[in-house]
């Protein structure tokens, strides 16, 4: 009896936030819009009723360990719809998305086309959006996308197949874009909308701005969105200023929407639109008025949503340990308190009454958990020899250990974790940075140009006549021959090699993985070859400890590859001779800054050992402007940015005051 009214005050509770966010929403025209009506026996998404954890959730969003099961999901649906439609002899309508996120469905897709024989021959696409001015053929066209993701791998009849055109006369884009939506009203409107979703929260190219009765039209592209394409197009100054994309409006007349993200640089904008009010600064918001519409994230993109960022405001929790530290350093961060001065009035009034309940007054719980936070400092990141080690990150034993660290794409190592590697090898141990790709496609060709005319010079090889006419040739974004991705890797190896230099690194390694050099970004496809050269790289080392990034990357990107094909060859039956392997250590690809509570290791930094990482970061010179993620300034700035903000974190919690540190948290191996 308790618990149905219970469940009732939760779903009140729910309509009435629904119905705030509805009042709250002030440009947005009042009346919903009208979805077609369910047009089939065929019954694709059972939208389940809200848990109590996701109370303040106004999507309906199903959070998955990995995207893998996710996509695994999405397939069936889409699948199940396709069959569905082929038995009443009738056609499937299918709105289709760009960008890294839908890769592994379209990979599913094809996989289950080839290997259960699913047939799209009654299948009709229309893609949600195309760069403006870039032509079909285009390599960083939307079109050329689709074809290599998904359409020159499965048997749909070419006539089915739309995506809005970027070469359109500028005079009639208008008339163009009513007709792609006659299009799709004449397709019988689309069944199952797919969506990405961008860092600005846009969906499609609906940047901030667009509202919710959009339609199809020509838009600007937002910075922030063209900043996180510049790789795509070789730099920011390639990519297109505008593109042309379905309206949030003509999105919501879809029957059903899924809206797919992965990776913890999503987390921030999903929490905006999945929690936050409907509001045309985050377009996706919108999407809260589709009765039929799901989130299907990874965990690491659900990270900021309510239920996990603090999820006793969300319902009974259980007090482990990981999350009593959680809600103590959160608290002190909310109230801007040192741990040790937080009192029992604080806990309670701020929703933390269970924490006292169960574990005892505020005296000692701060106690505790400033202990456990102090306890992740250390200066010894490969443990300190002769002390005792029952407190400390790291085991003392043995005193100079085997190091093995992972660096996806040379500078990423250095990002996350020079001075680390600095103090590792001053002291004396074994240490190993193995970069894992050589970086060749992040090499803007100014800096080919550069090298090219610096060894002319001095007639140092043979061939370069041949790559200077390719450089004068080709345009920003046509593929590399492979001698000049060649050219390109020794460029970044040697600002590799002198930048480990100035960490006392005297060698470093060079995997070269095939998947890179087979591929292109968001079109990586590593496969058993690539597991079995980290297998044997761990095999030759014998590490006592690993160093790695990327596990909150999204899964597509080199550093998300990298994490995988990692831990999957620690994890491989050839792994007996790693047994000795105690930690693996994850440090910060530098997306988010960690929370104090996430960290298992703080190194801090005096300084000095600052200005050595520092000056190691910048003999990175051709990654000036490259790097994705970052909204302002270089990736190097970013990075002392976060070490400093690390620090002044663990000071504002009543911890020493440092200058910078560097986090760490523990993947895997007991502490000790
Ligand atoms: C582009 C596309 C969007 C996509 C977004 C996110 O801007 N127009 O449809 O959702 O990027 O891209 P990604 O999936 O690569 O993170």
């Amino acid at each position: 009896m308790a618990k149905q009214s219970a469940s009732s005050i939760v779903v009140l509770k729910v309509i009435e936030t629904q119905r705030a966010a509805f009042r709250a929403t002030p440009n947005a025209k009042r009346e919903t819009p009208t979805f077609a009506e369910p047009e089939s026996a065929v019954k694709l998404l059972a939208v389940t009723p809200r848990t109590e954890a996701e109370q303040f959730e106004h999507i309906k969003t199903r959070v998955f360990r990995r995207s893998d099961d996710a996509v695994r999901e999405v397939a069936d649906l889409i699948a199940n719809l396709v069959h569905g439609r082929q038995m009443e002899n009738r056609t499937a309508v299918l709105g289709l998305a760009t960008g890294s996120t839908p890769v592994k469905l379209y990979r599913q897709l094809i996989r289950r086309h080839r290997e259960d024989g699913l047939s799209f021959r009654n299948v009709i696409t229309f893609n949600l959006d195309e760069y403006y001015g870039l032509s079909p053929e285009h390599p960083e066209s939307y079109h050329n996308f689709m074809r290599v993701q998904l359409f020159d791998h499965i048997d749909i009849p070419p006539e089915n197949v739309h995506v809005p055109d970027g070469l359109v006369d500028r005079g009639k884009v208008f008339e163009y874009c009513q007709k792609y939506e006659e299009l799709i009203t004449r397709a019988g409107g689309i069944d199952i909308q797919i969506l990405g979703i961008g860092r600005t929260g846009h969906i499609g190219f609906n940047e901030p701005g667009s509202g919710i009765d959009s339609r199809t039209r020509m838009v600007a592209l937002d910075r922030l969105t063209r900043r996180d394409a510049a790789r795509d197009f070789r730099g920011e100054s390639n990519v297109p200023e505008y593109a042309i994309t379905m309206g949030v409006g003509t999105i919501l007349e879809a029957r059903e929407i899924i809206l797919l993200a992965w990776g913890e640089s999503k987390a921030a904008v999903l929490r905006a639109a999945i929690e936050g009010p409907e509001t045309d600064s985050v377009p996706a918001s919108f999407l809260q008025r589709h009765p039929q519409c799901q989130c299907f994230l990874d965990e690491t993109a659900a990270g900021d949503l309510m239920r996990f960022r603090t999820p006793w405001k969300v319902g009974p929790v259980q007090w482990t340990p990981e999350l009593t530290r959680k809600a103590v350093a959160w608290l002190a961060g909310s109230l801007k308190k040192p741990v040790l001065r937080l009192r029992d009035e604080d806990y309670t009034e701020n929703g933390l009454a269970t924490l006292l309940v169960e574990i005892g007054a505020a005296y000692g719980l701060n106690i505790r958990i400033f202990n456990e936070l102090q306890h992740t400092i250390t200066g010894w990141p490969g443990g300190k020899p002769n002390a005792d080690d029952s407190h400390r990150p790291v085991p003392a034993h043995p005193a100079h250990k085997r190091i093995l660290v992972f660096s996806p794409e040379p500078l990423d190592a250095e990002l996350g974790m020079a001075g680390t590697l600095n103090r590792l090898v001053n002291q004396g141990h074994e240490v190993t940075l193995v970069y894992v790709t050589s970086g060749n496609l992040g090499v803007p060709d100014r800096e080919a140009r550069m090298a090219v005319s610096l060894l002319n010079e001095i007639q140092a090889a043979n061939n370069l006549g041949a790559l200077a006419k390719e450089l004068d040739n080709k345009t920003a974004y046509d593929e590399d021959s492979a001698a000049l991705r060649r050219f390109k890797g020794l460029i970044r190896k040697a600002e590799a090699r002198a930048s480990s230099q100035i960490l006392g690194l005297a060698d470093v390694q060079f995997l070269d993985l095939p998947f890179y050099e087979r591929g292109r970004y968001r079109q990586f496809r590593p496969d058993d070859g690539d597991v079995a050269a980290v297998v044997r790289l761990c095999e030759s080392i014998q590490p006592h400890q690993i160093y790695l990034t990327g596990a909150g990357a999204d899964p597509s990107s080199v550093a998300g590859i990298v994490y995988r094909l990692v831990t999957e060859a620690l994890d491989s039956p050839a792994r007996h001779s790693n047994a000795g392997t105690s930690q693996i250590w994850l440090y910060s690809s530098g997306e988010r800054p960690w929370l104090p509570h996430e960290i298992n290791m703080a190194v801090p930094l005096s300084p000095a050992e600052l200005a050595v990482k520092l000056d190691s970061l910048y003999h990175h010179r051709s990654q000036r402007s490259q790097t994705p993620f970052i909204e302002s300034g270089e990736s190097w700035q970013h990075a002392e940015r976060t070490n400093r903000s690390t620090a002044q974190q663990y000071d504002q919690l009543g911890l020493a005051e440092y200058e910078a540190i560097e986090a760490f948290r523990l993947l895997a191996g007991a502490k000790r």
